[in-house]
């Protein structure tokens, strides 16, 4: 037998490439590639890019760059280009970077082998879906936690967004399928399953009974024992259908954290991004989801300086995040996106107006996380151990709350499931002591 070969992957990007990430290298493993941790060691290095924003995408261009010297040593290196980035400028890559042996949009990995010998450009949008030809990842010891595909794509069509453009139309995956892979995931000793989609919450796949939604498919993977937690995101607002709010408090798998993006508190915003609804539909979504489940933990994303954005717009903003009272969230400045309807817009926020916005708000949503972080201080809760910590004896794991959790446990212990009380809180993480 040959030498492995030795394959490195940069992922960048939302939880979907991490995913994809792992299943390209499950692609490539038949080929007689192994991973490895520095592109130093690499015979192939993958990027997987992520073009949500343009910082996002200069990076990839950057990274490049610095990858040339490595490539200039090593001529036999070969590099490939994934993800949304590589959907979104497909040859352009290789003109800009000629040393660049092959493109790979994100609907087309299952042909990865075939890319990685002859070279080219593959964006398609097949018809056929990737995931049927992508091998499973069939590593026996995993993680206690693990991802699950089960929708790409978004129709929504937000004012700024590129997502409809680089991931295409909404596609659900079949829920047997589904079914089965959790299954599998489950056999293998994974107690938590994040359910992962653009758009998750429109989930809309093929049953053996007719089309199953996201409540129902919550419903069906409860049902596998050994499978402890789920989790699902992103979800647009529009998509809460009240069977999914209903799920939230009827099935105690179902983890009590639910991160539904707003962007903006002001109509005016609202209506200019696309989003379909109002502030109002917002906060009393909210309430309902908060009468299913009442300890339910909220996140979001916010979007500052998007265009026409006035000072009144972005109190609106502030406002909404003071009422909701978010216990995480992500916030961004308003990039403009080539291919967008907002990319052209006139009425452009200067720069230092949506910086300084940037700053108030992240202020804000930091005083609120923290106040969350130490409302858990007293606290039972059970937590997920995960992996080993920094310290000796100290292992982290996940509270239902999606806090990371210092606590002494024996590694033996990763992937059960323990009651622990909370002794003290930090921005980012929990720290608790195992009881009962
Ligand atoms: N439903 C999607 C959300 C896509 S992007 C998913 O998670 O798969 C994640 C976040 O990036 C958005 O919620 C939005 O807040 C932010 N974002 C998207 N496009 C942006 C843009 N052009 N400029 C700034 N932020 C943006
Ligand atoms: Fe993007 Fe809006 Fe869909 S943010 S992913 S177009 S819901």
């Amino acid at each position: 037998m040959s030498d492995p070969r030795k394959l490195f992957v940069r992922t960048y990007g939302c939880q979907m490439n991490v995913y994809d990430s792992e299943r390209m290298a499950a692609a490539l493993a038949p080929e007689g590639y192994e991973t490895v941790e520095t592109p130093e060691d690499a015979d192939l290095i993958l990027l997987n890019t992520c073009h949500i924003r343009e910082k996002a995408a200069e990076k990839v261009y950057s990274e490049l760059g610095r990858l040339k010297p490595l490539r200039e040593a090593k001529p036999d290196l070969k590099i490939g280009v994934a993800g949304c980035v590589a959907q979104a400028e497909g040859e352009e890559i290789r003109r800009r970077q000629p040393m660049v042996d092959f493109v790979v949009g994100p609907q087309t990995y299952h042909r990865l082998p075939k890319l990685v010998r002859d070279g080219g450009v593959d964006i398609d949008f097949p018809e056929e879906d990737k995931f049927d030809h992508l091998p499973k990842d069939k590593r026996a010891a995993r993680a206690p936690a693990a991802f699950l595909t089960v929708q790409e794509g978004c129709d929504k069509l937000c004012a700024f967004c590129v997502v409809p453009y680089t991931r295409g139309a909404e596609v659900s995956r079949p829920a047997q399928r589904l079914v089965d892979e959790a299954k599998a995931l489950a056999d293998r000793g994974v107690r938590e399953i994040t359910l992962l989609g653009q758009n998750v919450n429109a989930y809309l796949g093929e049953g053996p009974d007719g089309d199953w939604t996201l409540a129902r498919l919550v419903r069906e993977l409860a049902k596998i024992e050994g499978l402890a937690r789920i989790r699902y995101t992103t979800s647009h607002p529009n998509d809460m259908s009240e069977d999914l709010i209903a799920a939230h408090g009827e099935e105690p798998k179902l983890m009590p954290y639910l991160h539904l993006p707003v962007q903006s508190g002001s109509d005016r915003i609202l209506k200019a991004m696309n989003r379909k609804h109002t502030r109002d539909e917002y906060f009393r979504l909210i309430e309902r989801i908060r009468s299913a489940r009442p300890d339910i933990a909220m996140s979001g994303d916010f979007i500052v300086g998007f265009p026409g954005e006035t000072e009144a717009d972005f109190e609106d903003t502030l406002d909404l995040c003071r009422q909701v009272r978010y216990a995480a969230c992500y916030s961004f400045k308003y990039s403009p996106r080539p291919g967008t309807p907002a990319a052209g817009a006139a009425d452009m926020v200067a720069p230092d107006v949506a910086q300084e916005r940037l700053v108030r708000l992240q202020a804000l949503l930091t005083e609120h996380q923290r106040d969350f972080q130490a409302s858990m201080v007293g606290k039972r809760m059970d937590v997920l151990i995960e992996k080993a910590g920094r310290e000796a004896g100290q292992m982290v794991g996940k509270s239902p709350w999606l806090q990371a959790v210092h606590l002494q446990a024996d590694p033996s212990d990763v992937g059960r499931i323990v009651e622990v009380e909370i002794t003290g809180a930090m921005p980012n993480s929990l720290a608790g002591r195992r009881v009962g």
